[in-house]
């Protein structure tokens, strides 16, 4: 994990993270893939004098989901943190929890185990629970239930970070009022993409820490074609700056080309993930394959497409938006990330996603 002092930029979002951290608050942080969520929350949590737990939902294996799946996470979190921390009694807690009997009467005694610990936990110290890939959590209503008890008998000496590479996690997770997390839940932030000053300033920092001298036009370029993304600059940099010691060609198209190719089996499995379990992956993926040849596309344009009426294609639309892979700009809707849509024009962009999809 990266020390606070190498996470570039986000200056005010660092200071209210903090403090919202030590108040002991419920919040969220979201923003699109590869905007650097994860690290940032986790840094801060880390700098602090904290306990902070973090659980990511995608380390669950896609064909073997279910809520003990990951509540199951969640034990295993907290059980290694309070090892790390020579907490023997928290542990002693939590090891008692099993899972061998799945009956309702089981799990129940389970989560009061789990709640125990914690709050024998949070008497040690305040507690930073971090919550990451949390739209995956939306097909179970009962993992909020269990937060919404958790927050009326924590908070604040547990603070919670949810964490989701969705456009804005906090509408989708309080869409509902009867939502039981609703009203809990305070600040969201939303990590942005950088400009392109901040994102030249980025490369040119990572380049001066590695001793590579690289033109400006190269960095100017390469800031123009990753749309901003800290993810990708970090990528290319790491690419850039291997290509070079390797005595390879470091054209910015070639350097890219190699990036692209290591990223679009990432980017894949990414689509996958958000189609996962819809009906019709083909359509959405006819959506993205348009919008990426064309730059853009609207309703009408996707609903012929898709052979539908514009209001289903406004269904599919809205669902690409939600989960973060197109924005909306006027009426028009755009892939959200360059490097997304390039590799959304490969050949076998739409195979490839299926395989990994179905
Ligand atoms: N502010 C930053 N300064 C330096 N490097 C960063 C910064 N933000 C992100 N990175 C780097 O970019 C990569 C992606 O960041 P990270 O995984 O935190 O993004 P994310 O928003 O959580 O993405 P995802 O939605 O894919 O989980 C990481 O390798 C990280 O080291
Ligand atoms: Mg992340």
């Amino acid at each position: 994990m990266k020390p606070l002092s190498s996470v570039f930029n986000f200056e005010r979002e660092k200071r209210a993270i903090e403090f919202l951290m030590r108040s002991g608050e419920w919040f969220v942080v979201s923003g699109l893939r590869r905007t650097g969520k994860t690290t940032l929350v986790r840094s801060i949590a880390e700098s602090l004098d904290l306990i902070p737990i973090y659980v990511n939902m995608w380390e669950a294996p896609i064909e073997n989901l279910s809520l003990d799946v990951y509540f199951e996470m969640l034990k295993n979190a907290v059980a290694s943190v309070t090892e790390r921390r020579g907490i023997r009694r928290v542990l002693n807690m939590i090891e008692k929890i099993s899972f061998l009997g799945v009956t309702v009467e089981m799990k129940r005694k389970a989560r009061i185990s789990m709640t125990e610990a914690l709050k024998t936990l949070c008497r040690r110290n305040r507690v930073v629970l971090i919550l990451d890939e949390v739209q995956e959590l939306l097909k179970y209503p009962e993992a909020f239930r269990y937060l919404a008890a958790l927050h009326d008998i924590l908070a604040p000496r547990m603070s919670v970070v949810f964490l989701g590479s969705i456009a804005s996690l906090k509408r989708v997770l309080e869409r509902h009022e009867s939502f039981p997390l609703y009203g809990r839940i305070g600040e969201e932030i939303v990590l942005k993409p950088f400009d392109e000053r901040t994102s030249i300033k980025m490369l040119e920092a990572g380049f001066d820490e590695c001793g590579v001298s690289v033109s400006r036009e190269i960095i100017e370029d390469a800031a123009l074609r990753l749309g901003g993304f800290p993810g990708w600059l970090t990528h290319f940099g790491r690419t850039y700056v291997l290509m070079r010691l390797r005595g390879e060609d470091t054209t910015l198209d070639h350097v890219i080309g190699k990036m692209e190719e290591e990223a679009a089996a990432m980017i894949y499995g990414e689509v996958a993930r958000a189609l996962y379990g819809r009906r019709r992956i083909s359509s959405y993926l006819r959506i993205l394959r348009y919008a990426a040849e064309m730059g853009e596309i609207s309703v009408s344009e996707a609903a012929r497409i898709i052979g539908k009426v514009p209001s289903t294609a406004i269904t599919y639309l809205k669902y690409l938006l939600e989960r973060g892979l197109m924005k909306k700009v006027d009426d028009r809707y755009k892939i959200a990330d360059p490097v997304i849509r390039r590799v959304a024009l490969r050949p076998d962009f739409e195979r490839e996603v299926k395989m990994r999809a179905l």
